[in-house]
């Protein structure tokens, strides 16, 4: 099968399973405003057994924590954050549920994030919205597609023009950082957006929804799919320092256009 199928097949299956547990989740915070509920834990175990039939020597790194489990197919080849994943041949990266906190709330933006790293390096990527039941996806030099079906960016050059998004941690501290970048962003595009997934945030620059993203809190499971996609549809995304997007590190700026791109740079590093 070819990879950028499995990683569809995966996301919708597991987002297909998310959709029909959502009455009855029982969440609880693994951190303060942090939380976690029983779909999350199914949804990736579901996506280890999927993906590790068809790839038994591949390692793993999702969000949750599933070395509790016994007898699930791919748990001998997890890997924790604390492994460099420039060191491994072939590493799924999972968020089994990004936008949780919508998720519990009934708000229904939310996705499931597949990622393959090659050496570090995303080759092959799937982010499945089951609500509106559109996969996003994308394999490294081949384009990126919304349902099979190539997407475009908006192409907008503006940032008083655009659509910008942007994610905090979930627990944000007053007049932190985070902050300080909204409310310059806010001064100065045409609307802002919190969307509550950060996926589906970089999906939507890739597809024209969105015009631009920031991020500075996000962990390498929210982003090691839309990352891609964005890439290959066309967009622009780097560091937040302008450098070259370390992925485990997850700071950065994605935006339609490198005009555009260069626009956000100058007012997210006036903070
Ligand atoms: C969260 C979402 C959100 C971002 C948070 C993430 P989760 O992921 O991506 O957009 O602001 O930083 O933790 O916890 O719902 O998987
Ligand atoms: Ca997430
Ligand atoms: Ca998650």
């Amino acid at each position: 099968m070819k990879l950028e199928d499995l990683a569809t097949a995966a996301a919708r299956e597991a987002g297909q399973l998310l959709a029909k547990m959502q009455d009855s989740i029982n969440p609880r915070e693994k951190a303060p405003k942090d939380l976690v509920t029983e779909a999350d834990v199914a949804s990736q175990k579901r996506i280890l057994e999927i993906i590790s039939e068809n790839r038994p020597d591949d390692f793993f790194l999702g969000e949750e924590d599933l070395t509790s489990e016994v007898d699930l197919p791919g748990l001998d080849q997890t890997v924790d954050s604390t492994v460099d994943l420039a060191d491994l041949e072939y590493c799924w990266v999972i968020d089994p549920l990004d936008g949780t906190a919508n998720y519990v709330h009934k708000l229904q933006t939310y996705s499931v994030s597949i990622a393959l790293l090659n050496y570090g390096e995303p080759i092959v990527a799937a982010v499945y919205d089951p609500v509106l039941n559109d996969c996003y996806s994308a394999t490294r030099g081949e384009g990126a597609r919304v349902n099979g079906l190539p997407m475009q960016h908006s192409g907008v050059d503006e940032l008083q023009r655009s659509l910008i998004a942007a994610s905090f941690s979930a627990g944000v501290e007053r007049g932190s950082p985070e902050v300080d970048r909204w409310v310059e962003m806010l001064y100065e595009c045409q609307a802002l957006r919190r969307l509550g997934s950060a996926a589906l945030n970089l999906c939507y620059v890739a597809q024209g929804g969105l015009d631009g993203y920031w991020a500075t809190s996000v962990k390498i499971w929210d982003i090691a799919a839309g990352v891609l996609i964005v890439r290959e549809a066309g967009g622009t995304i780097t560091s937040i320092d302008g450098g070259p997007l370390k992925i485990d590190e997850a700071k950065f700026i994605a935006a339609a256009t490198e005009k555009l791109h260069k626009q956000m740079f100058d007012v997210l590093n006036r903070v």
